[in-house]
C-alpha cells in the first residue's frame, strides 16, 4: 500500500446521518462505542469500529460468504476495477467515494490505498471483513447500512460505485435511486448488474436457484466445492457453464466463492442495458456509457452481445448533470 499518499482519518460526522430523522450523529471518535443523534436522540451502536445503522436481514448469506472466503487479489482486483469503472486508480486520489455494497472491502481498500476518501456501506456482516481488509487506511470507513434507505448525505460524492450489488436487493430500482442521489453535480455513478440471458438460460437458472436458496449454508458450501471441481475441468468448464452457471476462474478459492455467491443469495435479478440506461436518464444523469466486458476475444464478445454468458454484466457509467 506504499503509494506515498498521505491519509487522514475520514470523519463521518454529517456524512453518515441518523437513520431515523436524518439529523447529525455525534460521537465519531476513534474507539467510540456509540453515536447519538443530536436531533432525535437515537443511539447508533458502533461495534468493531463499524457503525451499525441497520441489521443484516435478507443478505445473511453474504456475511457468511465474505467472512469465510479470502478473495482479495490486489492485482486482479485492480484490473477488474479499471474495466468495471472505466477509471484508473490514480484518478480517484482525493475523491470522496461511496462504495455502495462494499462486501468484503476489496475495492474500498484499493481506492483508499490510491488516496480516495471512501465510505464503504454494506448491509451484511461482511462489514467485519471489510473493516479488517481496510485496516491501516483511516481514509476508508466502513458502515453497516441499507442502500434502500441510505442514511448518508445527498449530493456530496465525487464517485458512487456499486459493483454486483443492486441485483441482490429486494428492490434494485429503489436502490439505484437512493445511491444516485448521493452523487454530487458533475460526479459519476458506476453500476454493474447481472445481465439478462436468453429465456431458456433464465428458466434453468430460476429453477436451480429456487432449490439452492432454500439449502442450509453448509450444504451450499459443499455444492460450491463440487461445482468448483467441475470448473477446473478443461473444455467442460467453458461449455457446460453456458447452461448451468459455475465459475471457471483459475483460482480455486475464487471459484468456490463465486459459486456460493451465485446460488446462495435470496435475491438475484437480471437486467438489460436499455433498462439500466433508462434508470440513469430518469435520475438526471448524462454522458451515460456502457463499459466492459471484462474478457476479450471474438467468440466471447459475440456470446456476450447475444446475452449467452451467464453471470456477465450490464455495466454503465453516467455523470450527474
Ligand atoms: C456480490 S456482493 C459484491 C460486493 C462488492 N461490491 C464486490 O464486488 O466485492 C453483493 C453485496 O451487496 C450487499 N447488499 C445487497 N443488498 C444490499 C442492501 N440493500 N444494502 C446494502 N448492501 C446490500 C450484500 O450484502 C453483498 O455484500
Amino acid at each position: 500500500m506504499g503509494t506515498g499518499v498521505e491519509r487522514e482519518r475520514l470523519s463521518l460526522r454529517g456524512l453518515v446521518v441518523c437513520p431515523g430523522c436524518r439529523g447529525v450523529l455525534e460521537g465519531d471518535e476513534p474507539g467510540a462505542a456509540q453515536w447519538v443523534c443530536g436531533g432525535c436522540g437515537r443511539v447508533v451502536p458502533v461495534v468493531g469500529g463499524v457503525p451499525r445503522l441497520a441489521a443484516e436481514g435478507y443478505v445473511a448469506s453474504f456475511g457468511r460468504q465474505w467472512n469465510r472466503y479470502d478473495v482479495a487479489r490486489p492485482e486482479e482486483d485492480e484490473e477488474v476495477f479499471r474495466v468495471k469503472t472505466g477509471l484508473d486508480l490514480g484518478e480517484v486520489s482525493g475523491w470522496l467515494v461511496l462504495d455502495a455494497g462494499c462486501g468484503g472491502g476489496r475495492y474500498a481498500r484499493l481506492m483508499g490505498a490510491a488516496g480516495a476518501r471512501v465510505v464503504g456501506v454494506d448491509l451484511s456482516s461482511a462489514v467485519e471483513k471489510a473493516a479488517w481488509v481496510c485496516r491501516g487506511l483511516p481514509n476508508v470507513r466502513i458502515v453497516q447500512g441499507d442502500l434502500l434507505d441510505l442514511a448518508v448525505a445527498d449530493g456530496v460524492f465525487d464517485l458512487v460505485v456499486s459493483i454486483g450489488v443492486l441485483h441482490h436487493s429486494s428492490d434494485p430500482r429503489r436502490g439505484f435511486r437512493e445511491i444516485a442521489r448521493k452523487v454530487k453535480r458533475g460526479g459519476r455513478l458506476v453500476v454493474w448488474l447481472y445481465r439478462r440471458n436468453t429465456l431458456p438460460q433464465e428458466v434453468i437458472n430460476w429453477g436451480l436457484r429456487a432449490v439452492t436458496t432454500r439449502l442450509p449454508g453448509g450444504v451450499l458450501e459443499g455444492l460450491s466445492v463440487g461445482l468448483g471441481v467441475l470448473g477446473g475441468v478443461p473444455v467442460v468448464n467453458r461449455v457446460l457453464n453456458k447452461v448451468v452457471n459455475f465459475s471457471n476462474h483459475r483460482d480455486w478459492e475464487l471459484r468456490v466463492c463465486d459459486n456460493y455467491d451465485w446460488y446462495a443469495p435470496r435475491y438475484q435479478s437480471h437486467h438489460t442495458v436499455e433498462e439500466v440506461r433508462g434508470w440513469f436518464e430518469e435520475e438526471g444523469f448524462g454522458e451515460v456509457e456502457e463499459l466492459g466486458p471484462l474478457r476479450r476475444g471474438r467468440v466471447y464478445e459475440w456470446a456476450y452481445r447475444h446475452n449467452l454468458i451467464v453471470g456477465s454484466g450490464v455495466n454503465l457509467v453516467g455523470r450527474r448533470v
